[in-house]
C-alpha cells in the first residue's frame, strides 16, 4: 500500500505573516489526516523558518521549491541542501515545470539537484509533464520518459524510497484545466512502467506518484480515486488552508 502524499506548493506568495498564518491554519485543518496521509507545505525561501516554527511539532512537513547542488561555495543567489537541512527542510522539489521552462533549468541540471538531494539524505519530488503542444503532438509518454531516465539517472534503488514522482502536464498548471482522471490515470500508468524498467516492478510499485496541475477541492477525489494517483502537488488551492485540507481529506480517504 502506498501512502498517499500532498504538498502545497506556495511558489512565490505569501508574505512573512501571511506565510506562518498559513502553516499554523494548514497544521490544524490536516491534522486528521496526517496519519494516513504525508502532507508537505513548501513555503518561499525567507519564510522556511518561520514557516517550519508555525507547524511545529505537527505532522506536516517542511518542503523546499529548489535547492543548488554543490556544498558551499561562490554560487551568488543560490541556497544549498545543508542550508535547507538546518532550516528544518525533509523534501526537495526538483525538475518542477516554473524551472524547467521560465527559469530554463536542463535535464542534466535537474538531474544533479535531484541526485544532490538523495544524497544529502533529504527526499525528493521529481515533476514531470508536457507542455501543450507536446501532448497536442501525441508526445506525452516520450516527454516524460525522458525527463524520468535523466532526471533518475544514477539514483539507486534503495534511494528509490525516498523518491516522489509528480506528474504534472505544464498545460494544466495555473490554467484551471485539470487533466481528466482517465487522461492521468493513464500518463500515471506509463510513469510507473518507465519506473519497471529502470529499476524492478516492486520498486516501481512500491513508488508514489502524484498528480499536479489546477487540483482544487472539487476535483481532488476523482483524481485520487485512480488507482496509480498517490495524492497531489498543489499551487493555488494550496494558499486556502480549508481547500488544501478538503483535498488532503480527498487523499486520505481510502480508495475504491
Ligand atoms: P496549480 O495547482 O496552481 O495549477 O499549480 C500546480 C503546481 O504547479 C504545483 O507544483
Amino acid at each position: 500500500m502506498r501512502i498517499p502524499i500532498v504538498g502545497g506548493n506556495w511558489k512565490m506568495n505569501t508574505n512573512r505573516a501571511s506565510a506562518r498564518s498559513l502553516a499554523q491554519a494548514v497544521t490544524s485543518a490536516c491534522s486528521s489526516h496526517t496519519h494516513n496521509t504525508q502532507v508537505v507545505v513548501f513555503p518561499p525561501f525567507p519564510y522556511l523558518v518561520e514557516a517550519g516554527v508555525a507547524l511545529g511539532g505537527s505532522n506536516v512537513m517542511l518542503g523546499a521549491q529548489d535547492a543548488y547542488f554543490e556544498p558551499d561555495g561562490a554560487f551568488t543567489g543560490e541556497v544549498s541542501l545543508a542550508m535547507l537541512k538546518d532550516c528544518g527542510v525533509s523534501f526537495v522539489l526538483t525538475g518542477h515545470s516554473e524551472r524547467r521552462h521560465v527559469l530554463g533549468e536542463s535535464d542534466d541540471l535537474v538531474n544533479r539537484k535531484t541526485r544532490a538531494t538523495l544524497d544529502a539524505g533529504l527526499s525528493c519530488i521529481l515533476c514531470v509533464g508536457e507542455k501543450l503542444e507536446e501532448r497536442e503532438a501525441g508526445q506525452t509518454d516520450t516527454v516524460n520518459e525522458r525527463q524520468l531516465r535523466a532526471g533518475l539517472r544514477g539514483v539507486s534503488a534503495d534511494q528509490m524510497a525516498r523518491i516522489v514522482i509528480a506528474y504534472e502536464p505544464v498545460w494544466a498548471i495555473g490554467t484551471g484545466k485539470t487533466a481528466t482522471p482517465a487522461d492521468a490515470q493513464t500518463a500515471h500508468a506509463r510513469i510507473r512502467s518507465v519506473l519497471a524498467d529502470l529499476y524492478r516492478p516492486a520498486v516501481a510499485n512500491a513508488t508514489r506518484i502524484q498528480y499536479g496541475g489546477s487540483v482544487k477541492g472539487s476535483n481532488a477525489s476523482e483524481l485520487f480515486g485512480q488507482p496509480d494517483v498517490d495524492g497531489g502537488l498543489i499551487g493555488g488551492a494550496s494558499l486556502k488552508a480549508d481547500e488544501f485540507a478538503q483535498i488532503v481529506a480527498a487523499a486520505a480517504a481510502p480508495r475504491s
